[in-house]
């Protein structure tokens, strides 16, 4: 049932609101400025033994692993990274008993993701999960985690369920955070944050019309590139990713600061760039990045806090914590991938050479 929408994609990304509530329901205390839990399985004397932290997750929630390492670094000051699944298995990776090992997936299906988790834990290791469908293969195998509560996902490609993917880990790294080193004062700071997620996000999901008109002019590309900074970068990976699986348009994701390292090589007219610009510390460093493009006669589409000069169109979305400025950032560019495959005619649901679990190797 797609309770009047046209596709499931876009019922999906419109639950959006209402998914973010419902991972955060139940779990804030306010008495501590901090979240609980409940089937996490880890004590707090296990949380501040852990020296690293490792996602490893394939796709979309790959991406959202990289946001997640983000805030895990950035609220608990532990150092972190997320990695492809597959990747990590075929690597003899070391494993380490210090580390804390995050498996993410939607389905809890995924095969890669599996096998990595049985192999670390034949090895030893923790191994939580951050997953959506309860009483999954991933969900039974690891040793305890936070259910995502995103809801059923049916279209093949994945929007809520990365948005609240990324919700959940900002949970998972304010309780660690406030497990060590994070003050009352910053993890109320965060608490808030996170509470005016679901408004934000109806406010952004209001600006559907405009983004549809943006989505008919670039549709024509053949191609596009997208570029973040730290925080950012796992944003235009993310709608990179999106853009290319619903639209068949090739687009290619980048750090912004690596631009300069190869790929201004490609800008011209015909290669559009769509830059994340919050307003954060790396502000000054981002409009640097879109001068040297628009030097290029590039076109900019910006997603930002505020205005940007030097792009062509700007998205415009609601600021929240800097922390958690990508979780809103991404959202826009669900529907300009969304509308740029529409306007080309798109089987959006159901994407030519792509499955929605993917149980092989
Ligand atoms: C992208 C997408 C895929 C999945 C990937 C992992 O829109 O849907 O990239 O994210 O196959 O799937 P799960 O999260 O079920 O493990």
């Amino acid at each position: 049932d797609m309770g009047g929408h046209d596709t499931y994609m876009h019922k999906e990304i419109s639950e959006q609101p209402d998914a973010v509530d419902r991972v955060l329901r139940g779990r804030i205390d306010d008495r501590f400025s901090t979240v609980h839990l409940g089937g996490l399985n880890l004590d707090a004397r296990e949380a501040r033994g852990i020296r690293r932290v490792k996602i490893l997750g394939c796709g979309t929630s790959y991406h959202a692993g990289l946001i997640g390492a983000g805030l895990i670094e950035s609220l608990a000051r532990i150092p972190a990274d997320s990695e492809p699944a597959s990747e990590f298995r075929y690597r003899n990776p070391v494993v380490d008993p210090d580390t804390l090992y995050i498996a993410v997936s939607q389905s809890g299906e995924t095969y890669d993701v599996l096998a990595a988790v049985q192999e670390l834990k034949r090895k030893g290791a923790r191994v939580l999960g951050v997953v959506n469908v309860v009483g999954s293969a991933i969900a039974r195998e690891t040793d305890g985690g936070v259910y995502v509560h995103a809801g059923p996902e049916v279209c093949v490609v994945s929007t809520k369920c990365f948005t609240n993917t990324v919700v959940a880990f900002a949970l998972l790294a304010l309780h660690l955070g406030r497990i060590r080193d994070l003050s009352v004062a910053d993890g109320k700071r965060i608490i808030e944050g996170l509470r005016k997620l679901p408004a934000q996000i109806s406010e952004i999901l209001e600006t559907e019309d405009e983004i549809k008109k943006l989505a008919a002019e670039y549709a024509e590309a053949k191609s596009m590139m997208f570029i973040g900074r730290v925080r950012g970068y796992p944003v235009a990976l993310e709608a990179s990713l999106k853009l290319k699986e619903i639209s068949y348009i090739h687009a290619e994701a980048y750090p912004a600061s690596e631009l300069k390292h190869g790929p201004l090589a490609l800008i011209e007219p015909a290669l559009p760039t769509v830059a994340i610009v919050p307003n954060d510390e790396l502000l000054e460093k981002n409009r640097a990045a879109l001068e040297e493009i628009k030097a290029r006669s590039g076109k900019i589409l910006a997603v930002a806090h505020q205005e940007q000069e030097k792009a062509d169109h700007t998205i415009l979305v609601p600021k929240n914590e800097d922390e958690l400025d990508p979780i809103l950032m991404g959202i826009p560019l669900q529907l300009l991938a969304y509308h740029t495959a529409l306007a080309l005619g798109r089987d959006i649901d159901k994407p030519r050479n792509l499955a929605k679990s993917v149980t092989v190797e």
